[in-house]
């Protein structure tokens, strides 16, 4: 069974749902900002067309059904501020991983602890995932802080996984189970 389109999900101040062409505009503000992208492995975004090339690749990464490219809408404006993902969907271990990013000017606020809340909660529940990961640049720190504080558990270094912005980058792997979630207070 593929990954299935969640819907809209409803939380306090946000909602995740899967992206739209007309969400481009609005991203531009996350990964078109360098500020935002600075540990993660892709380039920033300079022009719409950066933004059409993404959401094309996205559209092929979803249509076999190992992905999934959602985005956290700010309830109070409509607009997108942030993306998270579920992607490398291994159906045989159920597990995937996850990626997020938000605007700078939505940072520290707890959306983002708000919306992965409710992205996990869908993917141990309705998407019968048993096994969460995420890599992240140890330098990262809000990023580490973010797993750490939703429960996720610091596995491992992986030496120089990544390159990001021309530069080798070693990467902390982060892992959570569904029967850990289903435990927590
Ligand atoms: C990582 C990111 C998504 C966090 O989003 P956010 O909405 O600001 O995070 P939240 O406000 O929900 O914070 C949730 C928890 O994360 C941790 N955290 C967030 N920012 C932090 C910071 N600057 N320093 C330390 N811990 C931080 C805290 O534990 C926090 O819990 P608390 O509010 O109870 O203290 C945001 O900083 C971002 O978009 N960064 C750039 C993109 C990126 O690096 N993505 C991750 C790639 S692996």
């Amino acid at each position: 069974v593929p990954l299935s389109d969640p819907g809209t999900i409803d939380c306090a101040r946000v909602q995740v749902r899967r992206v739209r062409e007309s969400d481009l505009p609005a991203l531009m503000d996350v990964s078109g900002d360098p500020r935002v992208t600075r540990f993660l492995p892709y380039e920033t975004w300079t022009s719409p067309n950066d933004a059409n090339a993404w959401y094309r690749r996205m559209e092929d990464l979803m249509a076999p059904g190992t992905a999934l490219q959602l985005v956290v809408v700010e309830k109070r404006s409509s607009l997108a501020i942030g993306t998270c993902l579920l992607f490398r969907f291994e159906e045989r271990s159920a597990r995937a991983e996850i990626g997020y990013a938000l605007a700078h000017s939505a940072w520290n606020k707890g959306y983002m602890r708000e919306a992965l809340t409710a992205l996990v909660d869908c993917a141990f529940t309705l998407l019968s995932l048993r096994r969460l990961e995420a890599e992240v640049d140890p330098r990262n720190i809000a990023s580490a802080g973010l797993m750490t504080r939703l429960g996720f558990t610091r596995e491992g270094l992986l030496r120089e996984r990544w390159i990001t912005k021309g530069e080798p980058t070693d990467v902390l792997v982060f892992g959570l189970l569904e029967t850990e979630w289903a435990k927590r207070g």
